[in-house]
């Protein structure tokens, strides 16, 4: 049996059902986070909580409960399911109240839900690579919110499916921005080169991680948008996420980067990141190499 928390109670996932006059049903009008676990433990559960707490704030949504007590309940929801390799999703909306574009005035609840997902390492791409295509970023300005309104997102994301791709690396006028699902990263002149923290993009915590092992092993890195020609001409480039960790990009609109292949600094980085996972998770048993 699956079970999934709604509103601070852990109850059959079945049993899980929000009213249709939810405000994240109908106005996408709430926040969420996907937290990453290995070997049946949270990865950056930290960050990842912080940046939650942090979204909802951004919005003027107050989540009835403190990190350390979501943390707790994340826990348990996690030895409940037995996860051992997979995601936490978990989302928090404005709450129930008649359909109405201004907030509810009166005291309206929140609704917040978690519930796991099974999911392997996704092995394939991290050896071989993926492809990815270009498209305009028509998403609005406040990108850093990891808010539930992800049409931009998804209309970006299906594009590059439907040609046969991993992603869609987004650009404003010739700046690149990020992925519909994960930052961008490009290696130019041996220097890691991904956009700065901005209202342009989320603030991916893998993203983080990334930059912080940079740091920590001498390996030069620069956080400013880059343009559509230094993409083009990248020596290598990467996308970083939750789900897809360090995963090379070996082609993009049809142009291949490093000749197709997966580049130094990119596998550098991969071994990197594989070894902190292990510091907080526990050994990998599958390799990317
Ligand atoms: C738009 C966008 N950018 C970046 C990321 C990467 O963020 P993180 O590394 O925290 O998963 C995501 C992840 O879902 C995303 O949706």
């Amino acid at each position: 049996m699956e079970f999934a928390l709604l509103n601070g109670s852990i109850i059959e996932r079945s049993e899980a059902k929000v009213d249709v006059e939810d405000r994240g049903y109908q106005f996408g009008d709430g926040v969420y986070e996907v937290i990453r676990i290995y070997n049946g433990k949270m990865f950056t559960a930290t960050e990842h909580l912080k940046r939650f707490f942090k979204s909802a704030e951004s919005i003027g949504i107050s989540i009835p409960f403190t990190n350390l007590q979501l943390k707790e309940m994340l826990q348990e929801l996690l030895i409940k399911n037995n996860l051992e390799t997979g995601n936490i999703y978990m989302q928090v909306t404005r709450g129930t109240a008649p359909r109405n574009h201004l907030f509810p005035t009166e005291n309206v609840v929140p609704t917040l839900v978690a519930y796991t997902i099974k999911g392997v390492r996704p092995l394939d791409g991290l050896k071989s690579g993926v492809k990815a295509i270009l498209t305009e970023d028509i998403r609005w300005l406040r990108c850093d919110i990891k808010s539930l309104n992800l049409l931009g997102n998804l209309l970006a994301k299906q594009k590059a499916s439907e040609q046969g791709c991993f992603e869609a690396i987004q650009h404003r006028g010739q700046d690149v921005t990020e992925g519909s699902s994960s930052n961008i990263f490009i290696v130019k002149d041996g220097t890691v080169i991904t956009h700065e923290s901005n209202h342009l993009i989320l603030k991916g915590i893998t993203r983080d991680v990334i930059l912080d092992l940079c740091t920590k092993n001498n390996i030069p890195v620069q956080e400013r948008s880059f343009t559509l020609v230094e993409i083009e001409s990248a020596e290598e480039a990467f996308l970083s996420s939750t789900t897809a960790e360090v995963m090379p990009v070996i082609e993009i609109d049809g142009k291949k980067i490093n000749s197709g292949i997966p580049g130094p600094l990119t596998r550098k980085l991969q071994d990197l990141f594989k070894l902190e996972i292990e510091k907080q998770c526990g050994v990998l048993v599958d390799n990317v190499l």
